[in-house]
């Protein structure tokens, strides 16, 4: 398709769900030029996102809703009349996880039966919530099932790459679109709503989001069938879950053997096969996603009868990997009990307020248990972590990083938000009762710490300490 011409023939679109994976990508598409109506049962929800409230932490996203709120995006609980208005019905339902590991389906039923009960022509609709293989034929069923003609729809597998704190630039600079499709129309469809950017014609745009695209290095797009699809996504989860959990068991490799890890990543990262991203060790991998999708891939696995031990060892190292940084801490303080802890992050990783399955809440979880009090700190999900811990006489949460460190016999940094590592370190340490800091995301540099007067552990580096830390420490302990 030519160029312009992509850029000038708009879809209407339906977008179910409003969550972060549905608001962003609706956004998205209208910015990519198309219209969009997005559906929620939240009527909270859609109050607040039609009165310009994005509701989550997410790069880009506020400016996108306010640029074209009254024009091309709206917003509303009514699913049928967004069905009947639209020609491609994108599912961005949650898919937690259910008790037995399985993803449970129970919205995206919920959601094919609603759209089942509307359609009276054609429609285009995409699972983009991340769903085990065979979920698409499920969907179809449970359409035709409902006595829908099969000629009135298609099902297509597009899933979501997104990175919540980056995800409007993920999704406008993909690495790749994928497409799972068993009908040549369909597919036709999903790549003339992705034209704007596989012709390049979004990035030549005077005000295009910036990125690693270009108009003449645009995404590819991979059309593959929907099963294929399906295993595109969870088998990407799984294995960049996999590479974390092997850095991560590396950095323990590194700590037994005084061996720095950044050296071991950045070693073994140079190499094309590999890859530098992905090898940043810490205190385990969290969010919405990589638990559920592990778990849930796992499942697959297990039904169809293939051996994937493989993930629940993945699984497991991650679990260790909280439960050794707490050892750390507690043979740094020599015990816990009664001990006042600075805890910088509590989101599962910077960039975003979501503190869904975070191991910073985990772990600030474990150090309630074992006594200490807390005074947290996150600039941007301290609300959503207050849902999870509420504020109490041993869990207080603060404004600033040096309130937080205040009278602190440790800090502890638990999220990798970048406003951590400028941190003015004279200042922090001033703060502290006891200049420990363990550091569960190697933010800081190992020698600049020493010098600064801190005891310093990290992941998978070489611990400094200071004498006077070391001093206080040891007064502290009984
Ligand atoms: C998404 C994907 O859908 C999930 O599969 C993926 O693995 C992670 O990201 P997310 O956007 O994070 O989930 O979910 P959430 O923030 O929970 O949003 C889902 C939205 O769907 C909510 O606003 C909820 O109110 C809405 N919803 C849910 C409906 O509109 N209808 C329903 O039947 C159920
Ligand atoms: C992930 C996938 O990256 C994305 O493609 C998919 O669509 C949704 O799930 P997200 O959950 O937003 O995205 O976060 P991601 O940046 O992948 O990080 C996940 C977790 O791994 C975080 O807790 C993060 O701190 C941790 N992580 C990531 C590491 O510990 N080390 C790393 O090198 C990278």
């Amino acid at each position: 398709m030519h160029r312009l011409e992509s850029m000038s023939n708009p879809i209407q679109i339906a977008v179910v769900g409003t969550g972060y994976v549905g608001l962003v990508a609706a956004v998205c598409f209208v910015e990519m030029g198309h219209s969009v109506v997005c559906v929620d049962i939240d009527e909270a929800k859609i109050a607040a996102l039609k009165s310009g409230h994005t509701l989550i932490h997410e790069l880009h996203l506020p400016e996108l809703l306010e640029r074209y709120r009254n024009t091309r995006i709206r917003f509303t609980t009514n699913l049928a009349e967004a069905i009947c208005a639209s020609d491609a019905i994108f599912i961005a339902v949650g898919t937690p996880q259910s008790e037995t590991g399985d993803a449970d389906l129970s919205y995206v039923e919920s959601v094919a039966r609603e759209i089942a009960s509307s359609l009276t022509t054609y429609k285009v609709i995409v699972e983009k919530s991340t769903v085990p293989v065979y979920t698409n034929e499920w969907i179809r069923r449970t359409i035709e099932s409902n006595g829908i003609a099969r000629s009135l729809f298609d099902v297509v597998s597009n899933p979501e790459f997104l990175r919540e704190g980056t995800a409007v630039t993920d999704f406008l600079h993909p690495d790749r679109i994928v497409v799972g499709s068993d009908s040549e129309a369909a597919a036709a469809l999903l790549e003339r709503i992705y034209a704007p950017l596989t012709s390049g014609a979004y990035y030549d745009r005077p005000g295009a989001i910036p990125g690693r695209c270009t108009a003449t290095s645009p995404p590819p797009l991979l059309l593959t069938s929907t099963k294929s699809a399906e295993l595109i996504k969870h088998a990407s989860n799984a294995f960049l879950a996999l590479k974390i959990s092997f850095i991560n068991t590396v950095s323990n490799l590194c700590e037994a053997t005084d061996a720095n890890i950044e050296q071991v990543a950045r070693g073994m990262g140079l190499d094309n096969r590999i890859g530098p991203r992905f090898l940043s060790p810490g205190i385990g991998y969290g969010g919405s996603c990589f638990p559920k999708d592990i778990a849930a891939f796992r499942y697959v696995a297990e039904q169809l009868g293939i051996d994937f031990n493989l993930l629940a060892e993945v699984e497991k190292i991650n679990t260790e990997q909280k439960k050794r940084f707490l050892a750390r801490v507690r043979s740094a303080l020599g015990t816990l009990s009664g001990k006042r802890i600075a805890v910088l992050g509590l989101a599962f990783k910077g960039g975003t307020d979501d503190v869904r399955e975070s191991p910073a809440i985990d772990l600030v979880e474990l150090l309630l248990a074992e006594g200490c009090s807390i005074a947290a700190f996150d600039p941007a999900a301290m609300q959503r972590a207050q849902e999870e811990v509420p504020a109490g006489p041993q869990m207080q949460y603060v404004d600033d990083a040096y309130t937080a460190a205040a009278n602190a016999d440790a800090l502890l940094v638990l999220t990798d938000w970048p406003q951590f590592a400028a941190i003015d370190l004279k200042l922090l340490h001033h703060a502290m009762k006891v200049p420990i800091v363990v550091d569960g995301r190697n933010l800081f540099d190992p020698k600049v710490m020493q010098q600064y007067g801190f005891t310093y552990i990290s992941i998978g580096r070489p611990s400094v300490q200071h004498s006077r830390a070391l001093e206080l420490a040891a007064s502290q302990t009984f």
